[in-house]
Formats: C-alpha cells, structure tokens, sequence
C-alpha cells in the first residue's frame, strides 16, 4: 500500500465525492467502509485511475497513512461515530487525528473533543454542506475542535473546499463543537430560506394564480438580483420540470415536509439560550405542521377557505413578494448571527462572524450573493453587534419594509398561511419598538405569583411587589424559592 496523506471511512455518496475531490487535489486517500463490497466497488468504479487505494480492516488503513495520521469519518451521526472512535483510539499514536465529517450534534463533538484529548488525541468536527456536487467538486467545510490538528488538515480541506473570490469557503471556527454548533445554524437558516421561498411560491399560485411555470419565470428572474442564491436557482429549475404526463412535477408531491434533526437542533439551542430565532423556528414547525397531513384534510373540510377578498395587481403583488423574502430573509441571518453570538459567548469560542460568512458564501447550500453582504458588513465593521445595525441592512430594510407589511397582509386577506415572513415581520415590530408589553406581563405575574417587577421611575435592578386585591401579605415569590 502507498503512504496517504488521509484516510477516509464511510463511502455513502458524501464520502466517495469527498475522496474523489481529495485525488483530483493531488492528495493520496486510503477509503474503508463496513461492506468491502462496497469499498471494491469504489475502486474499480469511479476511483479506478486515481491516488485511491483501499484498506480491508482498519489495522490496515492506520498502517497506511503519514504521521499525524488524519482519519476523517463520513459515517451517520450518533453512535456510529462513536464506535469507530472506539476501534480507530487503540491503534492510533498520540497527535493523530480522528475528524468527524457527518451532521453530528454540537455537543457530542465537544465531548469527542475531551474524550479524546484526555487520551493524546486530536478531534476535529467539521460540517460539510453542498449535498453531492459540492462534495466533488467543492463543499462549504466549516471544522472546529482542537486547533492545534487544524494546521495539519487545512491544506488538504482548503484545497477540496469551494472557492469564493479566491478565498476558500473553509476556515478554522473555533474549539470544542464550533464547526458543528456553526453548521447546526447553517442548516437551521437552510429550513428558514427553504421555507421563505415555499411561502412565496404559495402566495403566487394561490394567490395570484400563477401556473407553475410562470412562478419558474419569477424566481428566474428573481436570481439575477438580491436574492441571487443557489435556493432560488434551485426552485426556479423544479417548477419547470415537467412529470411523464407533461404536468409540472411538483405539483403530484405530496405536502407533506420530512427533516432529519438539524434545523430542530437550532430552535432547541435558541430556546435553551434565550435567543428569539422566530424565523428558523418556525420553519421547523410548519414542516411538522405539513407532516399532519391527515389532520388537516379533515379540517379543511371543517373550515373552508375563505376567498380572496381584494383585487391586487399581479405585478405590484410581485414585487411586494420579492421585497417581503428579501426583508425576512434579512431578519432569519440576523436572528442565526445573534444565536451564534450567544452561543459564542456562553461557551466562549471565538467566532469570526466575517469569516463564517466566507464559508456560506459558496459551496453550501444556502450560498448566495447576500452573504457577500453580509461578509462585507462584518469586513467593515468587525464588531458589529446586530447585522440590523450595518447601514447596507438597514436601507434595504426601510426600503422592503412597506411592500413586505403587504405581502403578509396579501397571505392573512387569502388564508394563506406565511409563518416565516409573518413572524420576521413580528420580530422586527418587536425589536425596534420601545415599548412592548411585557410591562403587563410582569404585572399578571406580580399579581398571581409574587414574582416583582422593576419600575420605569426607578433603577434597574431594583425589584417591587404589589399588593393588587389587598388581601395578600407582602410575601415575594424570591421568599419561597429553594
Ligand atoms: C447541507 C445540508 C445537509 C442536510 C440536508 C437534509 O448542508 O448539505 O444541510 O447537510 O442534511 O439538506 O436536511 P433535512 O433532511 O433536515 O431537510
């Protein structure tokens, strides 16, 4: 066997095109999978030709690779990676390198990150997105954990990566379950675009009309400006593909949205952080609201949809469209930056917000020209609290504001429901008001728990209990708490 550079496990469709890049870059990779079948097929298959060889046992790939060793896994997350963890620990030498390529949980990878730092190992959890043809031809790779491993695997890993403005969409994220943690947002902001888009495409058949072939010319031309995004291409090319029948396929899909973890993954941290990720959140439940398919021909035959109520003008409605997506598209990154930040500071991990939209920018799957914008706002200003604070957002928001308040109305006037863009739109009267009601709030929870408020006229952090029916005692809820 030849001496490798890297050693790949896993030859699932991610793993082959991985291996297949890493060759074509000049880099020697030993491959194994369970099945040697499969791994005999690789070989004589699309690897013949190529720096690929393959190990029959896993004694036999270790032996083959240059010190530090690299082994990446692309295997399914959860325990599987564990297992091979534990078969690869005991032959491998101390400053080897065990990476973990797969959508595995953020914090899984930071306890792989101790486990095996405890034993003189390196880890690294790395998210790879842009499905099979960024795997060949150039993923989005965004890898966290020990950043003493990353010197040794970021030639290869900036080299396979997509190149964006001559800067390869990879970078170091930061320790313990960064990349994952970063690549959990990444997915969670995927369901947010995903679902923006399907709620324009709802808006225009039901409720402008549009055949599925005039919403193909739409997003067509809706990727030739600020929304320029793989998504947008994507859909623009699905609503023009025609079934057997002739008949646009996507109309004989079922409606019914599958997910496998990722983007719930992401509102569970923005709960557990107490970050308000309105957009992805709801995207996540409006995929678990289709799945009720059932349910819901039941109660549509209950409560029939009301009928268009208002005349629009096909064109103006259209731009109201586009300018909404634009806007709460704006809002769902704004909303995953500020969980990022959060999670940033909570596990102390020095995310580079910038280069995090580098590594979007191309490659993946939500890759798209605004996060060039977004990479050019934290380029301009590296501090920068709130994307809602850099002047380019800010414009584009004033300017989209009016139109997106028509395109929710547009939805409510036709019974067409539009989570995403409504509760962006929520979010953005909640942000930027100065008064909301909480005061109320913490006035019912004054009153039926003792809990205390703080008063407008008075320092913060001073507390107050009422006694609102006067029959209670001057008892705070603090005083019973254990
Ligand atoms: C990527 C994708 C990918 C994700 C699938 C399916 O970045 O290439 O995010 O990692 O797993 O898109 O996700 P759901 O099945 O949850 O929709």
């Amino acid at each position: 066997m030849f001496q490798a550079d890297m050693a790949l496990i896993g030859l699932a469709v991610m793993g082959q095109n991985l291996v297949l890049n890493m060759a074509d870059h000049g880099f020697k990779v030993t491959v194994y999978n369970r099945s040697f079948d499969k791994t005999q097929t690789f070989i004589d298959g699309s690897a013949k030709g190529k720096s690929i060889q393959a190990a029959e046992t896993l004694t036999d790939l270790v032996n083959s690779l240059s010190k530090p060793r690299k082994i990446m896994l692309m295997v399914k997350a959860g325990s599987v990676v564990d297992d091979f963890i534990d078969q690869l620990t005991p032959l491998l030498d101390a400053g080897d390198i065990i990476i973990d390529g797969g959508n595995s949980l953020y914090t899984d990878s930071t306890r792989r990150t101790r486990e095996l730092g405890n034993k003189g190992l390196y880890f690294i959890g790395t998210g790879v997105s842009g499905g099979e043809e960024g795997a060949r031809f150039g993923p989005s790779i965004m890898p966290g954990g020990h950043p003493e491993a990353w010197p040794f695997v970021k030639p290869i890993f900036q080299a396979i990566a997509a190149q964006s403005d001559g800067d390869a969409c990879c970078e170091w994220v930061g320790p313990e379950g960064a990349g994952h943690y970063v690549k959990m947002v990444h997915n969670g902001i995927e369901y947010g675009d995903m679902q923006l888009i399907s709620e324009a495409y709802q808006l225009m058949r039901e409720g402008l009309g549009m055949s599925a072939d005039e919403c193909h010319e739409v997003f067509k031309e809706w990727n030739r400006g600020v929304l320029d995004s793989y998504l947008i291409e994507i859909t623009a090319d699905i609503l023009s593909f025609k079934d057997t029948d002739g008949e646009p396929l996507v109309d004989k899909i079922l409606d019914a949205a599958g997910q496998k973890g990722t983007g719930k993954w992401t509102g569970i941290s923005s709960l557990e952080m107490g970050i308000p990720l309105t957009l992805i959140t709801e995207s996540v439940y409006a995929r678990c609201l289709s799945a009720l398919k059932n349910e819901r021909l039941q109660a549509a035959k209950i409560y029939p949809r009301t009928l268009p109520t208002v005349e629009v003008e096909r064109e103006v409605m259209l731009q109201a469209i586009h300018d909404g997506l634009y806007a709460a598209k704006i809002i769902s990154y704004t909303q995953g930056y500020m969980l990022m930040a959060q999670a940033a500071s909570e596990f102390k991990w020095p995310l580079n917000y910038g280069g995090i939209a580098l590594m979007w920018r191309g490659g993946c799957i939500i890759r798209s020209r605004f996060l060039g914008e977004i990479k050019s706002a934290f380029d301009k200003q590296l501090d920068l609290a709130n994307l809602l604070q850099a002047p380019f957002f800010e414009q584009a928001i004033k300017e989209a504001e009016s139109n997106w308040r028509h395109a929710v109305i547009f939805g409510v006037q036709n019974s067409i429901p539009t989570p995403a863009l409504s509760s962006a739109l929520a979010f953005f009267d909640g942000y930027r008001s100065e008064q909301v009601s909480a005061n109320l709030i913490q006035a019912q929870r004054d009153y039926f728990g003792a809990h205390t408020y703080e008063r407008v006229d008075r320092p913060r952090g001073e507390w107050f209990h009422t006694d609102w029916v006067g029959s209670g005692g001057n008892i705070r809820s603090s005083t019973y708490e254990v």
